[in-house]
């Protein structure tokens, strides 16, 4: 059964080994309503097995100077829910994260982080300074986008690990064609096929999966699918309560009510 409960954290520890794949590992997930660094600093050294996290960026958002957008709604305004919270990203804070990330990583491991255009240009160059950056990914969106000029199908994920590890299969390619969700009940949730892609090549049963930027949960669920165990947080209540929501029905044997819902609409 999945147990929620709420104190200075929110936490869904939901162990159902029998709903998971890959075996007697047992399933957990530790989801709390806190920032990205307080998580990370709770963390013990060398105690997480895979980073994959979609940061909320707000140099693009700054720099693009949204307004009142028909897809954003009033930008920044906390009362909008068609928004959330950004991190600061400047470089200091961004280096921060990423030195919390190396810290609780441990030895020969990998990190996949997502970047948008602008970010990639102004804070990707940092991911070098903590990791072996391998290869940067481009994160096909099959559908057009928003854009003034080239209308955007792309984001980029940059991939790099801590020490030595191979990937689990050697046909892989950098270029990922996963359709974006078109009505996502969140702003900005990912496929959890897109964190598939991340898993398939670099997790194994038992493993714990930290997402610091949890969002609706995709990574959490895509941890779960591959029998993993989840730590992760957000800011934002209501992205704790869809991932918890989401892990629940997961760990029950149900479909995932979020891309069920996409499917339908
Ligand atoms: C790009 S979204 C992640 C979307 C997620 N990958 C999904 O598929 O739903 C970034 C998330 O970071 C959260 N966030 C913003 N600032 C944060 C902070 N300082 N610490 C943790 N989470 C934060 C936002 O609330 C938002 O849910």
């Amino acid at each position: 059964m999945a147990r929620v409960s709420e104190s200075a954290t929110l936490t869904a520890v939901a162990p159902a080994p029998e709903a998971v794949p890959g075996g007697p590992h047992p399933a957990s997930v530790d989801v709390r309503h806190t920032d990205c660094l307080a998580l990370l600093r709770s963390l013990g050294d060398k105690s997480v097995d895979l980073i994959v996290t979609d940061p909320a960026y707000s140099g693009m958002n700054n720099h693009m100077r949204f307004g009142h957008g028909r897809i954003v709604g009033r930008y920044a305004d906390p009362a909008n829910p068609r928004w959330f919270e950004e991190f600061r990203d400047d470089p200091e804070m961004f280096l921060a994260l990423l030195s919390e990330c190396r810290r609780v990583l441990r030895d020969d491991r990998h990190i996949y982080v997502m970047f948008d255009s602008f970010s990639l240009l102004s804070l990707g160059a940092l991911m070098r300074e903590c990791f072996d950056v391998k290869c940067v990914i481009v994160w096909d969106k099959v559908h057009l986008g928003m854009g003034h000029y080239f209308r955007r199908r792309h984001e980029t994920i940059v991939f790099a690990s801590k020490g030595r590890r191979k990937l689990s299969r050697r046909d892989l390619t950098d270029v990922w064609a996963v359709p974006r969700l078109r009505r996502a009940a969140y702003p900005t949730q990912k496929p959890v096929a897109l964190f598939d892609r991340m898993l398939d090549a670099s997790a194994e049963p038992g493993f714990l999966v930290c997402d610091p930027f949890a969002g609706s949960g995709s990574s959490a669920v895509s941890a779960l699918r591959h029998g993993c165990r989840f730590v992760g947080a957000d800011v934002s209540e209501r992205a704790v309560a869809l991932t918890i929501q989401r892990c629940t029905a997961i760990t029950h044997g149900e479909p995932d009510p979020l891309e069920e819902r996409h499917e339908r609409s």
